[in-house]
């Protein structure tokens, strides 16, 4: 596939992903028994990965999106994110954040973060895709899809100029 100029190889096929989600839907179903959980989905990239898992859980759940926008803080980072879009009270509820991928982490760190300060009963993170080398702040990833080379990804709901979301596989940048 050549979106503009780059050219993308496939590199995780359609069922090898749906049954890696079918594993992790499996975990939660089994750690959540008896709770009811509010899975928080991090738009655009995650809301195939999300469907998909949401499809296979078993236990009583909701669902929120949000969105995260960067700025230019103060913080130590430079680039800090703001939550857009979360409108319920997340206060004593166990949250699940669903993210589509952990690159640096530093999105992932500062949206945890914003939701800790709200006091949930507790928080964990599932994320299709991790990147171990590119990680530049430690995180706690509770679900991850599969782990990967520090190299750019795409489908499955992870664009590139905002292309490329609607595959059902993901494929990797042409080195
Ligand atoms: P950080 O570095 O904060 O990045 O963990 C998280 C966000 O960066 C985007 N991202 C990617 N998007 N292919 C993509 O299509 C990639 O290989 C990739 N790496 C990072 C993504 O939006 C993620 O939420
Ligand atoms: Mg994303």
């Amino acid at each position: 596939m050549t979106i503009n100029d780059k050219t993308f190889v496939p590199f995780i096929a359609a069922d090898t992903i749906q049954q890696r989600i079918a594993e992790l839907a499996e975990q939660i179903n089994q750690q959540y028994a008896g709770k009811t959980p509010l899975i928080v989905v991090v738009l655009n990239g995650a809301f195939l990965f999300a469907a998909d898992l949401m499809k296979r859980l078993t236990v009583s759940c909701e669902v929120t999106f949000i969105r995260v926008a960067s700025y230019t803080g103060t913080g130590s980072t430079g680039q800090l994110k703001e939550i857009l879009g979360l409108k319920e009270s997340i206060e004593g509820r166990d949250l699940i954040v669903i993210e589509d991928i952990v690159d640096t982490g530093l999105t992932i760190c500062d949206v945890c973060d914003q939701l800790k300060a709200k006091n949930p009963a507790s928080l964990a993170i599932a994320t299709l895709l991790f990147k171990p080398k590119a990680l530049k702040k430690a995180v706690d990833l509770q679900y991850v899809g599969f782990e990967i080379d520090n190299k750019f990804v795409l489908g499955y709901g992870l664009d590139y100029d905002g292309l490329g979301r609607n595959t059902d596989e993901i494929l990797v940048l042409a080195s």
